[in-house]
């Protein structure tokens, strides 16, 4: 996207900013996950090792050889923070094998027109956006809101919106 800080611009590669526990514990805690829950690209496990005990706990993660364009089983809920080149393609994807996605994205990133069509092609809409504060560094640091983002199929109701209710170490 435009106005995004780039990986190049941030001097990181921001498909490799892996999530702080902070963060991905408080986004699990806060959701009612059950059933198969997938982590779409686990990272070092900062979303899988969250997800409750009682769930049916599934992962993919390239770096270990399990691509996420070629896992096609259902699931109840993806959740995870995607690799941020990718995030189109993770959000067509998710809609088709699970019936709740959750990223967590600046907000910004899921209003593109293209993503917003996926979204509609798909019979989703946001249920709800858990707004969070900018982990520090080496988090690429800018202005625009972070959020969980919570899609569901078939909602009709408005999106809730919540606040992190601490900073969570944040610097920004
Ligand atoms: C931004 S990092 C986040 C990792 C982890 N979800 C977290 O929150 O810390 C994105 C991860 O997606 C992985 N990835 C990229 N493309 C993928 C694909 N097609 N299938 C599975 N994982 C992928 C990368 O290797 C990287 O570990």
């Amino acid at each position: 996207m435009k106005h995004q800080p780039l990986p190049s611009a941030t001097g990181e590669d921001s498909d490799r900013v892996y999530t702080p526990v902070a963060w991905s514990s408080m986004i699990c805690r806060l959701l009612p996950l059950s059933g198969r829950v997938l982590d779409p690209c686990r990272g070092q496990g900062a979303f899988f090792d969250q997800f409750p005990h009682h769930c049916e706990k599934l992962w993919c993660e390239l770096d270990e050889g399990r691509d996420f364009f070629q896992f096609n089983e259902s699931v109840d809920w993806i959740v995870s923070n995607p690799p941020w080149s990718k995030i189109k393609d993770f959000m067509d994807h998710a809609m088709t094998i699970s019936n709740n996605v959750i990223f967590l994205i600046t907000t910004n990133h899921a209003y593109t027109k293209a993503r917003v069509k996926i979204v509609q092609k798909h019979g989703f809409r946001i249920r709800g956006l858990l707004h969070m504060p900018t982990p520090p560094k080496p988090w690429p640091q800018s202005g625009f809101q972070l959020s969980a983002i919570w899609w569901q199929r078939g909602y009709l109701g408005q999106p809730e919106v919540l606040h992190a209710v601490d900073n969570l170490g944040a610097t920004a």
